[in-house]
């Protein structure tokens, strides 16, 4: 029988209700959780540089999934996932190109990183099994699993968005990565422009043709690429906040909001996410809207993130120094306009929370996909249900249009959004949450998983390109 082997640097936490840490281990947990498959992938544990690999594989069962983990030693979790993976390629990939840097020696860490991963994984698989990788840790993953041999049909999915080419030739190493990327059989991407950016390189920079059906002929191989948006279980979600409603939690929100109405954000504490261009759009808003200071409060939960790397260091600075600033402008003795909190919830607990809220504000500056905004909308009372403002830079915006859209770089454009947001009718506020809906129910999450599984699995299928 030929089995599912997912592999991704992080997998998410066993044991039910701990948070899950970002969007790929949120969705992947998700979707093999009907369907069951080995996933490989990092502990999260870093180990003394005297340990060297090959560093053991732990098995863990829960349910139908099968976990397998290992650890990284300093030296390669500095190159690979701090150093090459966070601080050059999630910045190059996410347009701050500013924030980037780059060390060949980092790089070279990153391959080797893929090479253990290529050597612990031969274990795992055997000749017909299919591998299925996950996201910009793993560029390198299927070209060292070949050079060992391994024949299996390897797709990739990038949950991140993919540069133009102009863009992506800002890493000195650009030729190199693009070359491993081509030994997968199948590359998943969020969006048409994700796959078009990609394509574009590679018809333009490498030399390659353009088949029918999103195949990309190059170096004497052929590679297929698709658009698959990554979904949520529209209605788990819903149970999850409507049964939770009454939480001890929700009733101190509550308690805590005396009838004001509430705008909801949650995010990674990530550059990528907007956050300061956030806070001073609402700003804004409190500056050109008196009528409605203390009728409003702003919570935004940002979860702490990468904190050894430095740009988030940064960014945490900032967004503590922006919240006091702006309480400090407009709080009063009864009225703290924004909340600001730097934890983590388990996103069963987050359901109810979006629920209680009026407004979704989601404003990533670039976005492979942005779950949250899902999660905001299927939380949502489809009775009376809160309206959702979102960056038209996140790939979720393709799908929901029906949401409010914003540029997160347009202060004035933001906060008007809010405004309209908290004001709006709610036969209005039903029709666009029902299209919204509409939407997600159909690029579901087992839409999302079983269509890249065909695809990976039957090289003909029609299934593959459009979404
Ligand atoms: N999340 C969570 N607990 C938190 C904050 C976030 O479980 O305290 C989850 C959230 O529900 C969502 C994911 O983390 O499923 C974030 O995914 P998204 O695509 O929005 O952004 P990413 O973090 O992947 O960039
Ligand atoms: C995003 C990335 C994931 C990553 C997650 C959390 O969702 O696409 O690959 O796992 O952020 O980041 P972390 O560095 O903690 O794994």
């Amino acid at each position: 029988m030929s089995r599912l082997i997912v592999v991704s640097n992080r997998v998410a936490p066993i044991t039910e209700g701990e948070p899950t840490a970002g969007g790929l281990a949120a969705g992947v947990m998700d979707a093999l959780r009907q369907k069951g498959g080995r996933w490989f992938g990092w502990s999260g544990n870093v180990v003394p540089d005297m340990v060297t690999p090959p560093l053991p594989v732990v098995e863990q069962r829960s349910g139908p999934i099968s976990l397998y983990t290992t650890d990284l030693n300093q030296r390669d979790y500095d190159a690979y996932y701090k150093g090459f993976s966070n601080a050059t390629l999630w910045p190059v990939f996410h347009y701050q190109t500013d924030l980037a840097h780059f060390d060949w020696a980092e790089f070279e860490g990153y391959r080797r990183v893929n090479r253990h991963f290529a050597d612990s994984l031969q274990a795992l698989m055997a000749p017909q099994d299919v591998v299925w990788v996950h996201d910009y840790h793993l560029l390198c993953l299927a070209e060292a699993l070949r050079a060992q041999g391994a024949r299996n049909r390897i797709g990739l999915f990038l949950h991140i968005p993919f540069p133009a080419p102009a863009v992506l030739m800002n890493i000195p190493a650009h030729a190199e990565l693009m070359a491993a990327m081509c030994h997968y059989d199948l590359i998943g991407f969020q969006t048409e422009s994700d796959r078009l950016a990609f394509a574009d390189y590679v018809l333009r920079e490498m030399g390659g043709e353009a088949l029918p059906g999103g195949v990309l002929a190059v170096g004497g191989h052929a590679i297929r690429t698709g658009v698959y948006p990554i979904g949520v279980h529209v209605d788990m979600l819903r149970q999850e906040a409507a049964a939770a409603a009454d939480s001890a939690q929700v009733q101190a929100l509550r308690a805590s909001l005396g009838g004001r109405a509430l705008i909801m954000s949650v995010d990674r504490l990530d550059y990528s996410k907007g956050l300061p261009q956030r806070f001073t759009a609402y700003e804004r808003f409190l500056a050109d809207n008196p009528g409605w200071h203390r009728k409003v409060e702003f919570t935004q939960i940002a979860v702490p993130s990468r904190s050894d790397v430095h740009a988030y260091q940064e960014i945490r600075r900032e967004l503590e120094g922006e919240a006091g600033r702006i309480n400090g402008r407009f709080a009063e003795l009864d009225w703290t306009p924004l909340r600001y909190l730097n934890r983590s919830f388990a996103r069963r607990d987050l359901m109810p929370l979006y629920a209680a809220a009026q407004v979704g504000l989601v404003t990533p500056l670039r976005d492979g996909m942005n779950l949250v905004a899902k999660e905001f909308v299927a939380a949502q009372d489809p009775a009376d249900p809160g309206v959702l403002v979102l960056s038209r830079f996140a790939g979720a915006a393709r799908e929901l249009d029906a949401a409010l859209l914003i540029n997160p770089h347009d202060e004035a454009g933001t906060a008007a959004a809010l405004e309209r947001a908290l004001s709006m009718r709610l036969e209005e506020r039903r029709e666009r949450h029902a299209a919204m809906m509409a939407v997600m129910r159909h690029n579901s999450l087992e839409r999302w998983r079983d269509r890249f599984e065909c695809d990976l699995r039957n090289p003909a299928s029609l299934e593959h390109g459009a979404s």
